[in-house]
């Protein structure tokens, strides 16, 4: 249990990106669209979330691909195919609510893509015409493109540099598929804060209903400890779980990112800890 089958460097330049197919037959098999798992590397690490990005019932086996930024990223992308994860909790948080609404639009920015692709998957399962906007900084990191083509019936792609796909933002493709008039029913937005927060002022004077998939710091991932706290529509609620989706038009962005930046200073040290020496990792 627990034990990394597979590991892929997306990226291998520092923050790198990597996922690892770890077997955890029981997780496979409940978990639905949008959940999430939270692990810790060691005995004495912190615990941090990252969303089953893809599954295998018959091997047994889930999917995670993280960005390593901190710590305990970085700890994590020291383990090798036949380690173990310390320990593994999920499937975690509400599933997306899954229904046949028309035509979706998936928008995914860096390494949020991996989180939207089963949700495309599930939309695109019953029914749906999902349309994906992928964005990434440069060609070399976008990911998952292959597998959110299978799930899409059209994947439209956008980088800062113009190395691949439309010059600019997803918020750019967004806009202008708005603007010639096309339909859209629903619109579910993954990706940095500040991403999902431009997204969703697009979407809001043409009330295009838009989930967002809020990451916020979470520790216990049970809803006891409020670390995951936020604001949505003028109440508090958990990420952990009443989400990680919420309606996007209703949350308050700007308390959210405050929010996520209160540890930097420690995290920092952290990080320089981890850099120098093992982070815990034999
Ligand atoms: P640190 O240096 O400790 O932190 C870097 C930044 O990450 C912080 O400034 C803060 O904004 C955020 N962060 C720190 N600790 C936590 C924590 N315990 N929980 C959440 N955020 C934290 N990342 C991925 O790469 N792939 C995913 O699939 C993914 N899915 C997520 C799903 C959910 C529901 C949530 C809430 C977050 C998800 N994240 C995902 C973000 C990931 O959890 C953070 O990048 C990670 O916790 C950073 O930890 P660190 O120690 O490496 O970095
Ligand atoms: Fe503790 Fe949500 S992570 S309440
Ligand atoms: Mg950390």
């Amino acid at each position: 249990m627990n034990e990394i089958r597979e590991k892929k460097v997306w990226w291998p330049d520092p923050p790198a990106i990597k996922e690892f197919v770890v077997k955890s037959p029981w997780i496979a098999e409940k978990h639905r669209a949008g959940q999430f798992v939270i692990l810790r590397v060691s005995d004495n690490g912190e615990r941090i979330p990252l969303t089953i990005s893809d599954s295998n019932i018959e091997d047994g086996t889930i999917n995670i691909l993280f960005q390593e930024v901190g710590a305990t990223t970085m700890a994590l992308g020291r383990l090798n195919e036949g380690d173990k994860i310390n320990d593994l909790t999920g499937p975690l948080g509400r599933p997306t609510h899954i229904e046949k609404y028309g035509t979706v639009v998936c928008v995914g920015g860096g390494i949020g893509v991996a989180p939207v692709h089963p949700i495309a998957r599930a939309l695109k399962a019953s029914g749906n015409r999902v349309i994906s906007i992928l964005g990434a900084r440069t060609r070399g990191i976008l990911i998952y493109e292959d597998l959110m083509r299978k799930t899409s019936d059209e994947v439209r792609i956008t980088t800062d540099d113009g190395t691949y796909g439309r010059h600019g933002f997803v918020t750019d493709e967004l806009k202008e598929m708005i603007k010639s008039g096309m339909k859209i029913d629903l619109v579910v937005a993954i990706g940095p804060p500040i991403m999902m927060k431009m997204v969703c002022k697009v979407t809001e004077p043409y009330k295009i209903f838009t989930y967002a998939s809020l990451n916020t710091i979470m520790v216990d991932g049970t809803g006891m400890c409020g670390a995951c706290r936020v604001t949505v529509g003028g109440k508090t609620k958990f990420v952990c779980v009443d989400g990680p989706e919420f309606d996007g038009h209703q949350v308050d962005f700007d308390e959210m990112m405050a929010r996520l930046r209160q540890y930097v200073e420690e995290e920092k040290i952290a990080r320089e800890i981890c850099q120098k020496n093992t982070c815990g990792v034999k």
